[in-house]
């Protein structure tokens, strides 16, 4: 038998009570050893006959089992050994399920991945009424399928149109939602949950207890149990997934073609196929970069944001008070994720009106978690409680942190900044929101421009994953490992960028969107630019994203770039004639695109071409609309000319030290603009290609198109030495 190592057996009244707590690990997660431990536990417990039922448990704090070691998902090297890995958990898990003593299991926090098929494998399930208790299926989230049996279980006690919501989009499940899909049978509070688990245990090994099956409903009853509508779930879901992924990322469909399998021919067939397909996907690029991504974010939450030793703990600041300057859309924002952090905040504005705004525009976004019930009213009412707002400094005494999000204007911020000043406490911090104004030009009009750094958010904030905290020379660095931690605390994935113009999104974005600019001022449809660039696998083209952002805005910060950075800068004749018209996107509902009253994008605005640059256009003999004249270009043309300068200036940013690695760089492009997930990031990507490729594709266009497409030099001597920014996997 294996030596105990992570699984505690105590026999009460004949129901053996497990406690899985792995050892040097702040979460339980399955490995090969602990597999062999569950083996050799159960094999045990079936032949002690005093044994008759069993119930587990985890010693992990407000978490219950993580799901598999994703580490060793990296060291698999064929699709054959993922396959066979796939058929071990699936019988393991049938041994469970095949057990003479019933398991019950007694799940407090989240239950993620192979832990939530364990639990379909057992004979009874309690969950905690926690916020910390979540069941998720996340596996197509890193472009793998459930593995161990939970594509064909699931269906089964769920019914197939709840259990694909699940698979597919490997969202958390709340306890109470789980009780009412039927993915688990009861719901405790947490001080009762193992007495509950060991009485349920003794009640199915009597037989006093029998749990029904439910499967989604009347509704889901109806369609699981006729062919017809079993297929008619089954197509829907492949067309919806197929328009959502842009059939960029298979898994979701192998997904559906496993869960397919059982329902159509049976579990013996759906478990080959599932493991089958399991081995397929571990195989597949895109899972490689996705658990790339995964990796990254694991290691940006431990990252400090200094490095070791530059900074002694005890001087991180703990951030509990913030002011926030300017209660505008932004402000507001940041304001709604601190007060859900248990933040107390104060938002300050130049007049009554503003500040009232400000609140009913926080309101709102909790309103929104509201109604999408992950928050209660007393929730909300408690959350609005820590906010306060007024149109003076009023309580600026005692806070720890300033966010200034007032226009972007450096004498309206240089006098915010010296206003602030004269009020907050020597060892407060501030930071500022701006998005192109170096930080270090703000710092300049301060007494003390040690503790002046930036918190570079995204909007909409509450919904934008990235946070850049850009630090300048002066920063002191306990006041970027204290605002790093307070980012972390909102949820952020942070990144710290050196101070520089655009900072590192913006930078990276400004090329690639004025290029797309040039496209049009060459001749190429509007459409034709988006299209390339969504196949390519942004979320939305470059130009319906400058819509959104607003013409002005960018082009703003677009001209601020082109004095910082010169030629290679230059904003195309296009955008440039299109925001003197006033046509600011979708904020005045009049841009490239055409938009309803509600704001609802349609077609490219056809008269819109009338602006675009003189001679642009080819002349047409015969057609009348202007949209049937345009260049065309193919897709894979239109990618590499708007594609390569990003790379390219992401290149020159690692040079420069703006950001400090390749990971950060990739992280901040995939989280901060959309850079396709699958593509692991722009550095991720170059790899994907090869060094050496990207600059000759970029010496080309740099011939034909003089100063633009100059290769990095960081690039040009990477692809002399054959070197990559990864090692290969
Ligand atoms: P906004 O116009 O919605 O809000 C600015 C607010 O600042 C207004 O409510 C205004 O009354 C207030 N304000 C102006 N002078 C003030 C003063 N002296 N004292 C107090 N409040 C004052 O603008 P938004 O979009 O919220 O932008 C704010 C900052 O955030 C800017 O620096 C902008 O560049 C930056 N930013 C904006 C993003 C966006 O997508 N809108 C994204 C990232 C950063």
């Amino acid at each position: 038998m294996t030596t105990p190592y992570a699984l505690a057996t105590e026999i009460i009244n004949g129901v053996a009570v497990i406690t899985l707590d792995l050892p040097g690990s702040p979460v339980n997660k399955f490995n090969r050893g602990l597999r062999d431990e569950f083996l050799a536990l159960f094999d045990r417990l079936e032949r002690d006959l005093n044994v008759r039922a069993a119930v587990l448990l985890s010693g992990k704090k407000d978490s219950w089992i993580a799901g598999a070691d994703i580490e060793d998902f990296l060291q698999i090297k064929s699709a054959a050994e993922a396959e066979r890995m796939s058929h071990d958990g699936q019988l393991l898990l049938d041994s469970i399920h095949e057990l003479r003593t019933p398991l019950v299991c007694a799940i407090h926090g989240a239950a993620m991945g192979g832990a939530v098929e364990l639990a379909l494998a057992s004979h009874y399930r309690i969950a905690t009424d926690h916020p910390k208790t979540i069941l998720a299926l996340p596996e197509v989230q890193i472009g793998l399928i459930p593995g161990a049996g939970g594509t064909q279980r699931l269906p089964r006690l769920i019914g197939v149109r709840a259990a694909l919501d699940m698979i597919l989009t490997g969202k958390n499940i709340r306890a109470k939602k789980a009780l009412q899909i039927g993915l688990i049978d009861e719901l405790v509070h947490p001080s009762i949950l193992r007495k509950i688990a060991l009485q349920r245990a003794n009640e199915i090994a009597d037989g006093t207890r029998k749990h029904e099956k439910r499967s989604g409903g009347m509704t889901g009853f109806l369609l699981d149990e006729n062919p017809a509508g079993r297929r008619i779930v089954l197509k829907k879901a492949r067309e919806e997934t197929l328009k959502k992924t842009g059939g960029h990322f298979p898994a979701p469909l192998a997904a559906i073609d496993a869960v397919a399998a059982g329902l159509n021919s049976g579990p013996g067939k759906g478990y080959r196929e599932e493991s089958r397909l399991f081995g397929e996907m571990a195989m597949t690029d895109v899972s490689k970069q996705l658990i790339f991504l995964f990796f990254a974010t694991t290691a940006l939450k431990k990252d400090t944001g200094v490095a070791e030793g530059e900074v002694n703990p005890a001087d991180v600041m703990p951030i509990n008070k913030v002011g926030i300057l300017g209660a505008g859309f932004m402000g507001a924002g940041i304001a709604s994720i601190a007060v859900q952090q248990g933040t107390l905040v104060r938002m300050k504005d130049a007049d009554e009106g503003r500040v009232a705004k400000g609140f009913a525009a926080v309101r709102e976004i909790l309103k929104d978690r509201l109604v999408r019930k992950q928050i209660t009213r007393q929730q909300l009412s408690d959350t609005m409680s820590l906010l306060g707002g007024s149109t003076d400094y009023s309580g600026f005494e005692s806070i720890d942190l300033v966010i200034e999000a007032v226009f972007e204007d450096i004498g309206v911020k240089h006098q915010v900044l010296q206003e602030t000043e004269a009020v907050i406490r020597p060892a407060a911090i501030y930071a500022s929101n701006t998005s192109t104004i170096p930080i270090t030009k703000i710092a300049e009009a301060a007494a003390e421009p040690d503790r002046v750094l930036g918190m570079h958010f995204f909007s909409p904030v509450q919904k934008m994953p990235l946070l850049e905290v850009i630090t300048a020379d002066q920063t002191h660095p306990s006041v970027t490992a204290s605002v790093v931690a307070y980012g972390k605390k909102l949820g952020k994935t942070v990144i710290v960028v050196r101070d520089g113009p655009g900072f590192y999104v913006n930078r990276i974005l400004t090329p690639y969107i004025n290029e797309a600019g040039r496209l049009l001022d060459q001749g190429v449809a509007i459409d034709a630019v988006d299209k390339a660039l969504t196949d390519f696998g942004f979320p939305v083209g470059p130009i319906t994203l400058v819509d959104e952002v607003g013409l002005d805005v960018g082009s703003k910060a677009g001209k601020i770039m082109h004095e910082a950075f010169g030629e290679r800068f230059a904003p195309p004749a296009s955008m440039q004639a299109v925001v003197a018209s006033g046509r600011y996107g979708r904020k005045v509902k009049k841009g490239f695109y055409l938009y309803d009253e509600e704001g609802k994008k349609g077609d490219v605005d056809q008269s819109v071409y009338s602006l675009l640059a003189p001679g642009a256009r080819e002349t047409s003999s015969t057609s009348g609309s202007q949209h049937e004249t345009r260049t065309t270009m193919t897709a894979t043309e239109i990618q590499q000319r708007t594609i390569l300068p990003l790379l390219n200036e992401a290149a020159r940013c690692l040079a420069e030290s703006v950001i400090r690695s390749a990971r950060d760089g990739d992280i901040g492009a995939v989280f901060g603009f959309g850079f396709p997930p699958f593509r692991g990031g722009p550095f991720r990507y170059i790899d994907t290609i090869g060094v050496a490729e990207v600059v000759r594709q970029l010496q080309d266009l740099n011939d034909r198109f003089p100063g633009r497409f100059d290769p990095a030099e960081l690039l040009v001597a990477m692809a002399r030495r054959g070197e990559r920014f990864y090692p290969e996997s």
